[in-house]
């Protein structure tokens, strides 16, 4: 076949940008690519494994972490924009080592089979009573709708948000 001599463009990566996280209380610095997710980044540079990739398209919620104590799905969430930002992990909701009242209350209830979906459901369930607005059984159902449970541990994880917010 005939060369016709043209070269393809180089298309130039954009270099690393260097981003601090304040990461359960601690400040972490990585260099990260402009199209880092806040899950990779907490997975992949900062070791930090136990927030999950589930589906990586904003649908399971398995990645839930809070971001300054809103929860969020960190793999629809860039790294370098939340520069300086709290970020609080499944890692760092226990108390000196010792599960906290929702931890518990997901191990009295038997919240989990698997156990995958878990760390996303218990953080999501800590900014869903931080915000306030779910008061029945029905509220937190529909307010904690964006966490799948492949195993269908719904009505344990509901009963354990209840004991959480001293329902029962
Ligand atoms: Fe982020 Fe599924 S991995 S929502
Ligand atoms: Fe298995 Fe929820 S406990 S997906």
């Amino acid at each position: 076949m005939a060369q016709t001599g043209k070269t393809q463009p180089t298309i130039p990566i954009p270099p690393r940008i260097r981003t601090t996280l304040i990461v359960n209380g601690v400040e972490r610095e990585l260099d990260a690519s402009p199209w880092t997710t806040l899950l990779d980044a907490l997975r992949d540079h900062l070791d930090l494994t136990g927030t999950k990739k589930g589906c990586d398209h904003g649908q399971c919620g398995a990645c839930t972490v809070l971001v300054d104590g809103r929860r969020v799905v960190s793999c629809l969430t860039l790294a370098v924009m939340k520069d300086g930002a709290r970020i609080t992990t499944i890692e760092g909701l226990s108390e000196d080592g010792t599960p906290n009242a929702l931890q518990q209350a997901f191990i009295d209830h038997d919240a989990f089979q698997c156990g995958y979906c878990t760390p996303g459901q218990i953080c999501s369930a800590t900014g869903l009573i931080a915000e306030g607005k779910a008061k029945t059984a029905e509220e937190i159902r529909e307010l904690m709708s964006g966490n799948i449970c492949r195993c269908g541990a719904y009505p344990n994880i509901v009963a354990a948000i209840q004991q959480a917010m001293g329902q029962s």
